[in-house]
């Protein structure tokens, strides 16, 4: 069954789709308040620390595996880990580590996407109903019009179910047409966007009090407030770096598999970095943050969702042209969410017609279907229990928003830095243009990045023992009985989730090397 697969039309549209993976909500949401928090300036030490020893060895481990599991007709992680992980130990144990790193990246294809598509969802409400002036009117407060958008069975339902259609009908097309081509279109629009909204945000001058300036803003939170910087930063940042750069998602493999044999990863592979951190530092530290200043004061730099759907839009119905502003916020946010979606939502598809030979176009409709009923609690909390708490989505995001994503993450390493080891070099600098030096796979890949990893790892499961996760009833539960159902809910569906995975990992692998797995040697080689 030697099935053509896809390539990338170009290497400007690879470079931008791979850019569009990682530049996500993460860049314009997530990070500005993770700096806010964590030491500001300083915030950009244990950044930077992250970025290079975890962040680009990482980033070249996966762009590695994905074009060689491409090689041999794999979209998917856990045939892609088993391949390489056959080189150094013996097949029927390179299949169980296979198996696991499949299941991972299963459980995050599925679930982290289930709650990505409904915050998706809500940009794209956001843009609309900022576009029509919706939420202009000052006898509600903006807190409560998001309350009222989250609870009720209306708009929230419709905008959701569109972002997931729309996302089946791009994947639907392929990689060149639809990943590509959408790509094209959005990855320089979010640019485009950005300074505009920076310049808006430079130029506000003092709106509400003379002393908030959007340049005070940004030294509020760019002064390095050093005595923050302690081990709790330097996870967040470590955190943020696999989070922002979709490391240890399976998703950075994927896109790779449509890489031609010889096609450059070390340049396209630092390209993506730097477009991404663009984007983040350059674009997400710059915009938000001075915008909340000016008008909130230091108070109103408060952490989270309520930054994006709550202060944000409390400033658009003030600011001149905030309707026009707030179209392209959330417009930008809406993009940059949509080219990271479409990468686990491919990543199913890819699934699907590896194992099951299922067509793209049944596919994409199976997956739609998959995230509409995946998805569901996380609407119909709010809807049901009449209260704007989101506790299905928070558990699910605890585990595999971040914790999975440290596992894998640390199973990859091992996998091409230890048991693929020199081979993986030769493999990764095949056809580069810059060639990956001996010193640095044995410093980075092998020591520095599976180290650095062990470290977060550690002292995450410390964290999360301390924050209670792995009680019956996780701490942040405790103070809202009546939602302890969906907590146990999402509990039950993570568990659900795990096995299949691992199961359908195995079983993929099996299929092709049941021989090699028998026989304990290595027979299919390309
Ligand atoms: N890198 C993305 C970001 O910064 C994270 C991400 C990529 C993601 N793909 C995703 C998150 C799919 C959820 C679903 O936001
Ligand atoms: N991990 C992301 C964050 O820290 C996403 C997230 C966590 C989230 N909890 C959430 C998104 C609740 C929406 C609602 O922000």
């Amino acid at each position: 069954m030697e099935e053509r697969r896809e390539n990338w039309g170009s290497k400007l549209g690879l470079i931008l789709a791979m850019a569009g993976n990682a530049v996500g909500l993460g860049n314009f949401w997530r990070y500005p308040y993770q700096a806010a928090k964590n030491g500001g300036g300083a915030f950009m030490i244990p950044y930077f620390a992250a970025l290079i020893m975890l962040g680009i060895p990482l980033m070249l481990v996966e762009w590695n595996q994905g074009r060689y599991g491409g090689k041999y007709g794999h979209g998917t992680l856990g045939p892609m880990v088993y391949l390489q992980a056959r080189e150094g130990v013996k097949p029927k144990t390179a299949a169980i580590l296979g198996a696991i790193a499949g299941m991972f990246a299963f459980s995050v294809t599925v679930l982290l996407n289930s709650y990505y598509n409904h915050i998706i969802g809500w940009t794209l409400g956001y843009s609309y109903m900022s576009a029509t002036g919706q939420y202009m009117d000052k006898s509600i407060k903006t807190g409560e019009f998001f309350g009222q958008y989250l609870t009720s069975p209306g708009r929230s339902l419709i905008f959701w179910i569109i972002a997931v259609a729309i996302l089946g009908i791009a994947v639907m097309r392929g990689v060149q047409k639809g990943i590509e081509a959408w790509a094209k279109v959005m990855m320089p629009t979010i640019y485009v966007f950005g300074i505009i909204l920076i310049i808006r945000t430079l130029t506000l001058s003092a709106p509400v009090r003379p002393d908030w300036t959007p340049i005070a803003g940004l030294d509020y939170i760019w002064s390095p407030k050093w005595n923050e910087l302690n081990a709790k930063s330097a996870l967040a940042a470590a955190g943020q770096i696999f989070f922002t750069l979709s490391l240890g998602m399976g998703i950075i493999q994927n896109y790779a598999s449509y890489l031609k044999p010889d096609d450059d990863i070390v340049v396209s592979g630092l390209a993506t970095v730097s477009l991404n951190e663009l984007a983040e530092v350059i674009l997400g530290g710059t915009i938000a943050i001075p915008i909340c200043y000016a008008f909130l004061g230091p108070e109103g730099l408060s952490a989270g969702v309520g930054l994006s759907f709550v202060a944000l839009p409390n400033i658009f119905r003030t600011m001149a042209g905030g309707r026009v502003f707030g179209t392209l916020w959330f417009l930008l946010l809406y993009f940059a969410g949509f080219t990271s979606a479409i990468a686990m939502y491919n990543y199913l598809v890819a699934l699907l017609e590896e194992e099951m030979g299922v067509k793209r176009q049944i596919g994409s409709v199976l997956v739609f279907i998959l995230y509409i009923v995946i998805g569901l609690p996380v609407a119909l909390e709010p809807i049901l229990t009449k209260k704007a708490e989101l506790f299905y989505l928070t558990e699910l995001d605890n585990w595999v928003g971040s914790y999975f994503l440290v596992v894998l993450g640390l199973l990859e390493v091992i996998v091409t830095g230890w048991l693929m080891g020199t081979k993986a070099l030769d493999e990764m600098n095949r056809g580069s243009y810059w060639k990956v030096p001996n010193w640095f796979f044995n410093l980075f890949v092998r020591v520095l990045a599976p180290v650095y990893i062990i470290i977060l790892l550690v002292s995450s499961t410390i964290n999360y023992a301390k924050e209670g996760y792995f009680k019956l009833v996780p701490g942040f539960a405790e103070s809202v009985p009546e939602l302890i159902p969906w907590v146990q809910g999402a509990r039950v569906v993570l568990l659900v989730v795990l096995v299949i995975g691992f199961v359908q990992s195995y079983r993929s692998i099996r299929r092709k090397y049941a021989e090699e797995i028998e026989a304990g040697k290595v027979i299919v080689v390309r």
